[in-house]
């Protein structure tokens, strides 16, 4: 019996009211609107309001994929929520939001961390498991509040990040050559230390000294993330097109990770394909980490930049540091 394809059936996103500005910013840190727009492309990036948490946000674009599916929560039978800020540490996000939503019990809920990459990581997931046959309808979520693990005083950090939730829902279809056609999916773990929490984890758990001394904050090697995150986005996205024999020409819309609008000019270079062809709003959300592909995806949907026929190619590194691609055919 032939595989069915898996196709993404509606998207969703949801990004928090408040607008936080470069200006508001370094009215906080020694920073400026110059420095933080030249350096990463950001204007300004969303935060979640008091007590609204990864999990609302989630719900939020959860029902706007489900309607743009015309599908409801009962219709789901896999829950995927891509994460490196979980409500709680225990248990998983994805149950919470099973709950909000309506999601029925029968359903398989679970998170996966694969940091700004964990979305593609969980389309592909999601879209292996049903095309087992034993999964129907799956609600792939990225959903992240950066604004609750980043150092508010460290301004290496502070001005890149944001808060926000995008989502899709996808199920099989009997025809052929459309959906997601491939994914490249990889990691350098000898790099864990280029973008991490040191200290809150298992390994070594939360002292009155290691919250004073700020280790359960994001910290990041800027400049060294800067240039593995260029060559694993560019060998990602170059793998999936040659495993599917298409050219970077052919791509309608790249939707690449929206960490540094650098970043995704020198993939644009790399590739030898305009930046007309890269959806960015970098500029009005920051990194989202694993919302930040679909947010992006479903903003550049519903501005009606993705036609029936399009190839788009999405593609994203993160902390891990991972990377991964994905390519789809509507
Ligand atoms: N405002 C003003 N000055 C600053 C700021 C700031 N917010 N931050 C750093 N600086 C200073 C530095 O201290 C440094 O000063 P010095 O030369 O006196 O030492 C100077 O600016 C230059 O700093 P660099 O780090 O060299 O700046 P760079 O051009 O590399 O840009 C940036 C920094 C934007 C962080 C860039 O390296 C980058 O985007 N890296 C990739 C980060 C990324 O994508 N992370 C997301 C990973 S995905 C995930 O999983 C979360």
């Amino acid at each position: 019996m032939a595989i069915p394809s898996t196709v993404i059936l509606g998207t969703g996103s949801y990004t928090p009211k408040r607008v936080l500005t470069n200006d508001e910013l370094s009215k906080q840190v020694e920073t400026s609107d110059e420095w933080i727009r030249t350096r990463s492309g950001i204007r300004e990036r969303r935060i979640a309001g008091p007590g609204e948490s990864t999990s609302d946000m989630a719900v939020f674009a959860a029902q706007a994929a489900l309607a743009d599916a015309g599908l409801t929560a009962a219709d789901i039978d896999l829950l995927v929520v891509a994460t490196v800020t979980p409500d709680l540490p225990l248990p998983a996000t994805a149950c919470i939001i099973q709950h909000k939503l309506g999601v029925p019990s029968h359903a398989a809920c679970f998170d996966l961390n694969a940091a700004c990459s964990g979305f593609i990581y969980g389309l592909d997931t999601a879209c292996a498991m049903l095309s087992s046959g034993r999964y129907r309808k799956a609600l792939v979520i990225g959903a992240e509040k950066l604004s609750s693990i980043v150092d508010w005083k460290e301004r290496t950090t502070c001005v890149l990040f944001g808060d926000g939730a995008g989502a899709v829902v996808v199920g099989c279809s009997e025809e052929p050559n459309v959906g997601l056609l491939g994914t490249k999916l990889g990691a350098y773990g000898d790099s864990v230390e280029l973008l991490w929490i040191p200290k809150g984890g298992s390994n070594s758990p939360a002292t009155a000294e290691s919250i004073a001394a700020g280790d359960h904050f994001m910290k990041m090697k800027g400049k060294e993330v800067f240039k593995l995150a260029v060559r694993a986005m560019d060998e990602a996205a170059r793998d999936i097109l040659e495993q599917h024999s298409i050219h970077p020409d052919q791509i309608g819309l790249v939707i690449p990770h929206q960490a540094n609008l650098r970043i995704i000019e020198a993939i644009s270079k790399y590739l030898n394909l305009p930046m007309d062809r890269f959806f960015v709003n970098v500029d009005r959300y920051g990194n989202t980490s694993a919302a930040s592909v679909p947010l992006a995806l479903d903003e550049a949907r519903k501005a009606g930049r993705i036609k029936k026929g399009d190839y788009t190619l999405l593609v994203a590194f993160g902390a891990g540091l991972t990377y991964g691609s994905a390519l789809i055919r509507w």
